[in-house]
């Protein structure tokens, strides 16, 4: 659809405002706000990885998380990084994780081509990872990775009582447990847990910057120094020990410091649209989000839904969603919103009435 793409993008770059996501800005603006941050910080530059505002961002998660931290590029380079590390000490290249995982639907086979890993399916679709689902796989594994939340899924979430129990189960198997926690920061309100709880189940986790977080990009894995230092030895093979990162850094800051303690407000919002949708004829996934981003079904096709949210954003000057796909239920089309600090600025009631629009025509 990369005409629809190209006016979703012209028509949300024309809106004042936006409903989902974060503010409509452009790079000066943003780039402005880290200049006065890193004044305000007097830090210098990173080098390769260390120093500067990546040192102060290692920190920073190491007394969030109660583990050390390590700075990445980019997500797929952490999280293959700390799968070669586990798998390695283990002797083993088989590795547990969901059919939707990111690593199997998003990286161009990079996983097992790059490293080899052989995965066995620990979820099949829509459902989350429990201790039983880790039984289930029989065999000798090197480590087993759960998303949290499991994004292709509309951001499902375990209850803390199943994630104890996989962590324990994983544990009595002896087998590393890694976690996908690029929207970990949005999943802490589900369960009023601290982060450093959830770092405590896992092995190893990795964490992102730029999605609830607004980065620019980067990501983290957190985990014991030894498997750090690993890690780290994997991402300078992989190129990723970049010369400076510090934009990055610094944004991720910015992130930890403005939007983190705003999470659970995202969330009550999230829920309190969730709630007035189904009345509309839009059907949400999951039921009550649990994550401040999650899934809206509605029926109708692709060509005609996307037509009613470029009318509407046209007429309001609101960006409200991005396009709608067609769902794997024929005659019916889905999209992904993610609620950040600009939804909070307008009543549920009214965007559920715009969204009603593009629903039902
Ligand atoms: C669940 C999940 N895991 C991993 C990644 C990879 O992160 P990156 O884009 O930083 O490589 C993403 C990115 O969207 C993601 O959503």
């Amino acid at each position: 659809m990369p005409d629809d793409m190209t006016r979703f993008r012209d028509l949300a770059a024309a809106c004042d405002t936006t409903v989902f996501g974060h503010p409509i800005e452009g790079p000066g603006q943003i780039l402005r706000r880290l200049a006065d941050l890193a004044d305000e910080l007097d830090v210098p530059w990173d080098q390769y990885g260390a120093r500067g505002p990546v040192a102060l961002l290692e920190e920073e998660l190491e007394a969030l998380f109660g583990k050390p931290a390590a700075f990445f590029p980019s997500g797929v380079m952490a999280q293959q990084s700390a799968l070669r590390v586990w798998c390695d000490r283990e002797g083993t290249s088989r590795v547990a994780m969901p059919d939707l995982s990111h690593l199997l639907v998003h990286e161009q086979d990079g996983p097992r081509r790059l490293h080899g890993f052989q995965v066995e399916h620990l979820t099949t679709g829509a459902e989350v990872a429990t201790a039983s689902a880790l039984h289930g796989v029989v065999g000798r594994l090197g480590a087993v990775l759960v998303e949290l939340p499991l994004r292709d899924a509309g951001c499902l979430l375990p209850t803390w009582q199943e994630l104890t129990d996989l962590s324990a189960a994983a544990r009595h198997r002896g087998v590393p447990l890694h976690f996908d926690g690029a929207r970990v920061w949005e999943s802490q309100p589900f369960w009023g847990t601290s982060l450093a709880e959830t770092a405590a189940l896992s092995d190893s986790m990795y964490v992102s910057f730029y999605k609830g977080l607004r980065g620019i990009a980067g990501a983290a894995v957190v985990g014991p120094e030894d498997f750090l230092a690993e890690a780290r030895v994997w991402r300078s093979r992989m190129g990723g020990t970049l010369y400076r990162s510090t934009p990055e850094a610094l944004a991720a800051l910015l992130g930890l410091r403005d939007l983190l303690p705003r999470m659970a407000e995202c969330l009550a919002w999230a829920r309190a649209l969730a709630a007035e949708l189904p009345a509309h004829g839009i059907t949400v996934n999951p039921v009550e989000p649990h994550t401040p981003t999650f899934l809206l079904h509605a029926a109708g096709t692709e060509d005609a839904v996307n037509e009613r949210v470029l009318g509407v954003m046209e007429r309001t000057r609101l960006r409200l969603t991005g396009p709608w796909r067609a769902s794997p239920e024929p005659g019916r089309v889905v999209t992904e919103v993610a609620v950040s600090t600009p939804a909070l600025e307008h009543e549920p009631q009214r965007v559920a009435q715009l969204l009603a629009e593009i629903a039902v025509g």
